[in-house]
């Protein structure tokens, strides 16, 4: 399908080059998404083929983001960037749906994924559009895992990629996630905003293709997870889909994925999104809750899920879009409530980050203030895996420490004790 690339602002619309490789409007500073024409697409035949390439052999097909191709942006097939994306799986979690007080409660677990988050959806897109437009470096700035998808991608294409994180708040195993994959890793600012200013101000002097979520084709990306979960469920919406939120990139994409459906008559009904932030990071969710026109950007973010200490989301006015059209809702936990949330799965056999936790501490504090329902079928995305930061596990391990057991007595005592 023909797609064009128009800036996101509804008060704007002008349509803009692919080939510039901007991320926003020259004329209003809006920024910048696809679009298609949903009139020559017949849906059936869309599902059909959607379903049908699961079983073939192709590695475009494999990926469960190329699979929905004729929803994405045109590549040609051979400069398409991918490991294998997508296609993760969605478990039931009776358990945890029973502690958070609703009906239904399903885990779309990104963890899969080939670099453990669900970036990896957004960087095959966003790599194969710098192939196309000849482009030599990759840059982002990051909380960890967006850095350790675009050393990936950029090294499966041949790409360098440079990185800017923020100064001693990042998971050790991110970072060493891309540097293994040889990026180059810079230390910059404080928090992840001040890294983000930096880098968006460095971009165009140092030549560097800029990944982050601002760029339009990591959205393209991202969608496809709704395109999963959808499928999954044998196209039948759930009543919430609860996600994280960030840079407010992942729900910017949901919803244009939702409003791509719908138009195309595919959503049985419009699922109503729950963002999630944590407490000390959550200048979106009081915006939403407090019905303000603007957001206002929070100078020190701070939380436990690093991942999502952020306090100037670049996404959030199409986040609000997002919200709007779903009749959407946020909330703000706190790190104990992701803590408990994170037991609560781990308690269940479901492994994750923090920062995914807070969508599940989100649902239940959400049902507990009745803007779910008790009734309510919802899917809750786990954004990244367990292992992505042990850290944070081992720091308030269950086991304890203490003197090794020495003796078999020792033993038989301590397991008598861990059992009572
Ligand atoms: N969950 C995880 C595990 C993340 O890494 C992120 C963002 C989010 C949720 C929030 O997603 O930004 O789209 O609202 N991580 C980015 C990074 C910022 O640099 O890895 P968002």
């Amino acid at each position: 399908m023909g797609s064009r690339l128009i800036c996101s602002e509804p008060s704007c619309g002008r349509e803009i080059d692919r080939g510039a490789a901007a991320t926003s409007c020259p004329e209003c500073g809006g920024l910048l998404e696809f679009v298609y024409d949903p009139s020559q697409l017949p849906p059936t035949h869309l599902v059909d083929s959607f379903r049908s390439r699961r079983a073939s052999g192709a590695a475009l097909d494999r990926s469960g983001v190329w699979r929905f191709r004729e929803l994405l942006p045109e590549f040609d097939e051979k400069g398409v960037v991918t490991l294998g994306e997508g296609g993760t799986p969605m478990p039931d979690a009776p358990r945890t749906a029973e502690w958070a007080g609703v009906a239904r409660l399903a885990i779309k677990h990104q963890g899969t994924n080939p670099t453990g988050s669900f970036k990896d959806l957004g960087m095959t897109v966003c790599l194969s559009e710098a192939v196309r437009l000849g482009r030599t470096v990759a840059a982002c700035a990051s909380t960890g895992n967006t850095s350790a998808s675009m050393a990936a991608y950029a090294a499966r294409a041949g790409l360098q990629a440079v990185v800017f994180v923020p100064r001693g708040s990042v998971s050790r195993a991110k970072l060493a996630q891309a540097e293994d994959f040889g990026a180059l890793v810079m230390d910059v600012g404080g928090n992840f905003d001040e890294a983000f200013a930096m880098l968006r101000k460095a971009a165009p002097e140092l030549d560097l293709y800029l990944v982050n979520s601002i760029n339009p084709l990591r959205l393209e990306g991202q969608k496809t997870l709704l395109f999963e979960i959808l499928e999954q469920r044998g196209w039948r919406a759930p009543d919430v889909i609860a996600l994280p939120g960030g840079n407010l990139g992942n729900c910017s994409a949901i919803g244009k994925g939702l409003r791509e459906l719908s138009a195309l008559g595919l959503l049985d009904r419009m699922p109503s999104l729950a963002v999630v932030q944590a407490e000390g990071a959550c200048p979106f969710h009081t915006m939403w809750r407090s019905g303000a026109s603007e957001l206002v950007p929070l100078a020190a973010p701070e939380t436990r899920a690093t991942a999502i200490r952020i306090g100037s989301p670049a996404n959030w006015r199409r986040a609000r879009r997002a919200l709007e059209l779903t009749d959407g809702m946020t909330a703000a936990v706190s790190d104990e409530e992701i803590q408990l949330a994170k037991r609560q799965l781990a308690s269940e056999g479901i492994g994750c980050e923090p920062a995914s936790a807070a969508a599940v501490a989100g649902v239940r504090q959400l049902r507990a203030s009745g803007l779910i329902s008790s009734g309510a079928d919802v899917v809750a995305v786990l954004t990244g895996h367990q292992l992505k930061d042990t850290d944070y596990i081992l720091e308030s391990a269950v086991s304890g420490d203490g003197p090794e057991p020495s003796s078999r007595r020792a033993v038989r005592e301590r397991l008598a004790r861990w059992l009572a």
